[in-house]
């Protein structure tokens, strides 16, 4: 979405400078091309060195260039070249400039020529932040057409813990992502769950499965990547993902059921890719077993069944995907569960299929939607599975 756009990074003066680094950085991977405006203040912060090797492109930060040349550095033009200006971090000062149409620096004038979408990232201490002449200016920035990415809660330069942060790079990239894609998942709302559960016997011991959530993780990344909101459900996995997602890691079938009811509401999409233990042991034991000379029998009951249960709450624009991981009777069995347990589309993979289910990092899928259009595709990628499953399930939603 970022690919080829000709981003105007304006960097003011804020300790929050130095993430401008880490934000350029990310622009660039996305395939944009960055162009960099620094304050006099930022200068305090960060070289301009570290921004032009970072975005390699000379930075601007007067009206002249610094080479003796006295070229005039044209904001006009800067702004007419960029498709979207981005103001990050954006200081108090900075801010009630632009909110008064004050223009005494390169970065301002620039603005005020601007005729791009503006988008800027607030970073302050917290009593500035909650100031009512910034909330004012702010609003009108707002009025004005200027995105605003809320600054975050955390710790801050001074000491005190609250909002006030700027936005860390990557949940930028992904608000601006957001803001760009063309794809029907931008701006919604999806849940998705990976890897497997874990069922305890003692406190060492646990019945599981071979799940390396690598299935789930690609559905959550390729949706972040159209710009939707994601929340990431995991069971246990040795996997990290991307930080602008909500990740909520839980162990056994009982969390994960928790927790997608308790996100189910507020989510658009839930795709349940997660491999849940169907039986989990009556008893868990409170220290560990001991090996005894005869066989040992655990005792079993049945799971709660989540996507069976989110059947009934579902309402109807909700898109609630399936998988299933067959060895026999794959159609049969897959098109029982899609009725079974009122989903929208399931996703089959057999095990039967060399490359494809738990482990490995490609996978061979059949989707089934509820009116029972069924389509294959070859064995691929993960990230390539997730891209297809997307493109299904987009239709669903426009
Ligand atoms: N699933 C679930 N809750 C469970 C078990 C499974 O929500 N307790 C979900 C899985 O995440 C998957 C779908 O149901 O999306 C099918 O899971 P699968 O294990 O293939 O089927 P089961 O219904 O468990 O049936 P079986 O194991 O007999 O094939």
């Amino acid at each position: 979405m970022l690919k080829g756009k000709n981003i105007l990074l304006g960097i003011t003066g804020s300790i929050a400078a130095y993430k401008a680094a880490f934000l350029i950085r990310l622009l660039v991977k996305e395939g944009a091309e960055v162009k960099v405006i620094l304050t006099s203040a930022a200068s305090e912060f960060i070289t301009p060195v570290t921004l032009s090797t970072l975005s390699k492109n000379p930075v601007v930060s007067s009206y002249t260039a610094k080479d003796g040349t006295g070229t005039w550095n044209n904001h006009v033009e800067l702004a007419l070249w960029a498709d979207f200006m981005l103001i990050a971090p954006l200081s108090a000062n900075t801010l009630a400039k632009m909110a008064t149409g004050l223009c005494d620096n390169v970065l301002l004038a620039t603005y005020l020529s601007a005729k791009c979408p503006v988008y800027v990232a607030p970073a302050m201490d917290l009593d500035m932040y909650k100031h009512a002449t910034t909330r004012e200016n702010l609003t009108k920035l707002e009025k004005h057409g200027v995105g605003i990415i809320p600054a975050e809660d955390g710790e801050l330069a001074s000491g005190l813990t609250g909002q006030g942060r700027m936005a860390e790079p990557e949940n930028i990239v992904a608000f601006l992502k957001q803001r760009f894609s063309t794809s029907p998942l931008a701006g919604k709302k999806v849940l998705i769950t990976a890897g497997p559960t874990y069922e305890a016997i003692d406190p060492v011991r646990f019945i599981g499965n071979h799940s390396s959530g690598k299935m789930g993780f690609a559905l959550a990344e390729e949706a972040a990547q159209r710009g939707a909101e994601v929340t990431l459900i995991t069971g246990p996995v040795a996997l990290s993902g991307l930080s602008s997602m909500h990740r909520v890691d839980v162990v056994s079938a009982a969390d994960m059921h928790e927790a997608v009811q308790s996100h189910m509401e507020q989510n658009d999409v839930l795709i349940m890719s997660a491999a849940v233990a169907d039986y989990t042991p009556v008893v868990k034991a409170e220290r560990k077993m001991k090996k005894q000379d005869v066989g040992l029998a655990i005792e079993l009951k049945p799971t709660t069944d989540i996507l069976a249960s989110v059947k009934d709450r579902k309402r109807p624009n909700q898109v609630v995907v399936g998988f299933a991981l067959e060895t026999d009777n794959e159609m049969e069995n897959a098109k029982g569960k899609l009725e079974r347990k009122g989903l929208d589309f399931i996703v089959l993979n057999s095990l039967n299929n060399e490359g494809a289910g738990f482990g490995h990092d490609t996978n061979k899928i059949t989707i089934i939607s509820k009116d029972t259009k069924t389509t294959s595709f070859e064995l691929k990628s993960k990230q390539e599975v997730a891209k297809d499953i997307w493109n299904e399930v987009e239709q669903a939603l426009v």
